[in-house]
């Protein structure tokens, strides 16, 4: 095929694929569990995004909401307020753990087999930030780089994998079997980044170990059709993520809560997401064209990144 009837390929593809998106959704929707019978597992509840999914899920009047994250003082704050904010027929569990442990994760399992006999939905939202370029993580001076240093970033970038990567892998082999066998209509979730699909300047280690897991949900999709697999790729949310860096760095981009989109908006859109077996959303939709114009223009999609991250490569 010569490179310029590959190319007329690709925009017609290209031109097609809303209209095969919005034939998808249609065929699958019929599919959907009724909201009152829906039992909800969201694993990174105790802060973000996933706060505020438990919020809108025990408003909508699901069956169960169990919310999952290290920080126990956290967990009990956002029991009380879903507890709040839901009816008389919902019920929430706060359970605290660590999703990178298997035995963490093998415990809410147990818990949640013996209180519901299964769960429908599981949200994965816990992810750990990452902000420096790395070489700054390296602490190098110009031209040299020691031992020490490299060790470093090797350091970093366990812990970065340890949040990104394990913690979801543990999650998807703790709770596939279960989903599969205890749902009419399984569901798996994973609120992962636009930064895996989009390369960043400082983001190096953060978009690495975002896209392994990613890459993960994505194959493990094919491997469990009966599962509803959905990935939401958001660009900046408001909130504290970047308290997280597990590289110690600090954010140089515009202020996430006055540029970043709203967790409110997020959290609807992974509902919504869900409840069609939409399998990859992009947030701004716009992004999802701005992802393909990086294998078209690359350049281009380097200087928009260069730009919002304020980053000038050192001479
Ligand atoms: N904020 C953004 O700009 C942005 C943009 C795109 C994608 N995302 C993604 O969105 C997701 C949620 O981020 P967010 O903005 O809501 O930030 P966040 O407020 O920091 O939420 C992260 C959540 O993950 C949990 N978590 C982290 N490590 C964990 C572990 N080992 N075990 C269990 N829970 C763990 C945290 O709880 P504990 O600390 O209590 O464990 C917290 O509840 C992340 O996966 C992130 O990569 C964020
Ligand atoms: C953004 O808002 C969160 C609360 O949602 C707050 O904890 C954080 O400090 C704020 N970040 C900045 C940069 O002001």
């Amino acid at each position: 095929m010569s490179p310029s009837s590959l190319r007329t390929y690709f925009l017609v593809a290209l031109a097609l694929a809303p209209i095969l998106t919005l034939l998808r959704r249609r065929t699958r929707r019929s599919f959907k569990l009724p909201r009152k019978n829906e039992r909800i597992l969201i694993v990174g509840a105790s802060s973000g995004i996933g706060r505020t999914l438990a919020h809108q899920y025990a408003e909508l009047g699901v069956k169960g909401v169990c919310v999952v994250g290290r920080r126990a003082e956290n967990i009990a704050d956002v029991v009380t307020e879903c507890n709040s904010r839901k009816g008389p027929n919902t019920e929430i569990i706060g359970i605290t753990g660590d999703f990178a442990e298997a035995a963490d994760m093998v415990k809410i399992r147990t818990q949640l087999e013996s209180l519901w006999g299964g769960i429908d939905t599981m949200i994965v939202a816990a992810g750990v930030s990452a902000l420096l370029p790395l070489m700054e993580v390296a602490g190098a001076q110009p031209g040299n780089v020691g031992t020490d240093g490299i060790q470093h970033v090797v350091d970093v970038a366990a812990l970065a994998t340890r949040g990104n990567y394990v913690g979801p892998l543990v999650t998807a082999v703790t709770f596939i079997p279960l989903l599969q066998t205890s749902s009419p209509h399984p569901s798996i979730l994973l609120v992962n980044s636009l930064a895996a699909v989009i390369p960043a300047p400082t983001r190096t280690i953060y978009a690495s170990t975002k896209a392994a897991s990613l890459l993960l949900y994505q194959a493990l999709a094919i491997e469990h059709p009966v599962i509803a697999f959905t990935h939401v790729l958001p660009s900046t949310v408001e909130g504290d993520f970047r308290a997280s860096a597990v590289d110690g760095g600090k954010a140089r981009e515009a202020d996430p809560n006055k540029t970043g989109l709203k967790r409110g908006a997020v959290a609807r859109r992974c509902i919504s997401a869900i409840e069609r077996g939409e399998k990859n959303v992009f947030m701004p939709w716009t992004m999802g064209p701005g992802h393909l114009l990086y294998w078209i223009w690359p350049a281009f999609v380097e200087w928009r990144a260069s730009a919002k991250y304020k980053f000038t490569p050192p001479r």
